[in-house]
């Protein structure tokens, strides 16, 4: 007797049908599995066979032959277990009239007959919902994420034995449903920019990286600040929107990392590697490609501390989601693509001794020991990071200060407007926002009158900055009116905007 029960895959993030064929025959007791299974699913055989005969069927005792369709892609992971097993169950008259080909099963099982959680149910109840099935059978723990998918039944399924009675009439499963806009309204971050006590300008600077989408360094001593100023970012940009949230909830999904019992990740990512970090484990890869950290980052806020420690080649491979905002992996039998758009935070100390400017503490550092330091970090990176923001140590005075700042909620409103002014300036083509403009769009969207132009030839002497400098400078400055609501960039813009490009300036403090 041959059955078919239909499964699911990811590729990337999306995920494709496989058939699961299961072919039992006269013959002496053998069981293969065909169709490029990998790892696990290779083992998947022995699980299989031990949760159907612990569930209480009969397990056959003839030649078993499973298919995984179609055969040119590799398998990966254990969701193959529930439809094989149903398959097996199917091919032998256990599920006569069951209309198996309504539905979608997903599911490891356990040697008991249990169902355990799967990787990439996201994705695979979206192809479900676009192919029109009907339903999809998937382990409990599973269920938050894949019921955010309006249109198919998701039934969260605990055991084998469970399934089985569901397809053969004798009991029932609620299919879950997930309220969308309650996942919305109550998303809070725990953490908010009126903690921070002082640093007005630090702040001033992240609401305009915020406002215009610019990659940011932050300078300064160990202690002042600029993780938790980090930190607080993602709280300032816009709220996700749910396409956005979608697609940044697919990548957890994938990668297994859903937060137990939530349906979406509605709140951006904040990510902070550490330094000593591989370069596949930033921005994904391995012989099975995975999705590394700058997709996990995706829609939110990728934050670099100890930049300069990060090793070079790893700060290299940034370059392309940076400019792309994916990640594509080739492998000889695949490429895959992850999508990767995230603002950058990084931060530094001023020398290696950390104390270089600070007003109370000596330096020791020699200045040829903080040019080196300096010049660790790789000049394409810096290209594309357009603010550069010294924080210095906060005075006690103000660190004991019971006045508090401005809240992530009263600079999320004005962040947001400042959006919908790049939006409307922008329109569909060309860039996002101005943190995107390349120099075509700097030239149109940019000009200066000839106060704002005399005011920047003479800082750009100065302080001896680089024609890189020159093209940042008229970004932020275009950010900065997109705060005030104005349409033309005036000089307060651009000598706001001067201010924020420090490492720029040949001379150090
Ligand atoms: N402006 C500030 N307001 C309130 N607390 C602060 C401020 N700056 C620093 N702190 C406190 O000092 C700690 C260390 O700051 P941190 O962000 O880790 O510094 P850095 O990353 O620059 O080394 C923070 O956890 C926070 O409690
Ligand atoms: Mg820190």
């Amino acid at each position: 007797m041959l059955a078919k029960v239909l499964s699911s895959a990811v590729m990337g993030i999306d995920a494709y049908i496989v058939d699961v064929e299961v072919d039992i025959a006269q013959g002496l007791p053998s069981f293969a599995t065909v169709g490029l299974p990998e790892g696990a699913v290779r083992e998947s055989k022995d699980r299989v066979k031990a949760a159907i005969k612990n569930s209480g069927y009969h397990f056959p005792s003839d030649r078993i032959t499973v298919n995984l369709a179609p055969a040119d892609i590799k398998k990966e992971g254990s969701a193959f277990d529930l439809p094989i097993a149903i398959g097996i169950l199917g091919a032998n008259q256990l599920l006569e009239n069951a209309s198996l080909s309504n539905y979608l099963f997903l599911g490891e099982l356990s040697l008991d007959g249990h169902v355990r959680p799967v990787k990439g149910a996201l994705p695979m109840a979206i192809t479900a919902k676009e192919l029109g099935i009907k339903g999809i059978f998937l382990p409990a723990e599973n269920a938050p994420e894949a019921g955010v998918v309006e249109g198919v039944n998701i039934y969260p399924s605990d055991t084998l034995s469970q399934v089985v009675d569901v397809l053969q009439g004798f009991s029932k499963i609620s299919p879950f449903t997930v309220k969308i806009n309650t996942l919305f309204e109550t998303r809070e971050a725990d953490v908010d920019f009126k903690e921070v006590r002082g640093q007005e300008n630090a702040k001033r600077a992240l609401e305009i990286s915020a406002a215009g989408s610019h990659n940011l360094i932050m300078i300064g001593p160990p202690g002042s600040g600029k993780t938790m100023l980090a930190r607080r970012l993602p709280t300032i940009l816009p709220p996700l929107t749910f396409s956005e949230a979608l697609e940044t909830s697919k990548i957890y999904s994938v990668m297994g990392l859903m937060p137990d019992g939530q349906s979406l990740i509605t709140i951006r990512p904040f990510r902070s590697p550490h330094h000593t970090i591989s370069d596949a484990g930033l921005i994904g890869g391995g012989q099975t490609p995975r999705p590394g950290q700058v997709s996990l980052t995706h829609n939110g806020v990728l934050f670099l501390d100890e930049l300069p420690e990060f090793k070079k080649n790893v700060l290299e491979v940034l370059r392309q989601p940076m400019e792309d905002g994916k990640v594509t992996i080739s492998r000889a039998n695949s490429t895959v693509t992850y999508p990767a758009n995230f603002m950058l935070v990084a931060a530094m100390n001023p020398c290696p001794c950390g104390h270089l400017g600070h007003p109370k503490r000596e330096c020791t550092c020699s200045f040829l020991q903080v040019q080196r330091y300096r010049s660790k970090i790789s000049g394409p990176l810096m290209d594309r990071i357009d603010i550069h923001l010294e924080v210095p140590s906060v005075p006690y005075k103000d660190l004991s200060s019971v006045q508090e700042g401005a809240g992530s909620k009263e600079i999320s409103k004005r962040v947001c407007r400042a959006r919908e002014i790049q939006t409307n300036r922008f329109k569909k083509k060309g860039p996002h926002s101005n943190g995107s403009m390349n120099n075509r769009a700097i030239k149109k969207f940019c000009k200066i009158d000839a106060e704002s132009s005399t005011l920047l030839e003479k800082a750009m002497e100065k302080f001896g900055l680089s024609a890189r400098a020159h093209a940042r400078i008229l970004k932020i400055a275009r950010t900065i009116a997109d705060l005030e609501e104005s349409p033309d960039i005036g000089s307060p813009h651009v000598a706001e905007a001067i201010q924020y490009r420090s490492l720029d300036r040949k001379v150090l403090r």
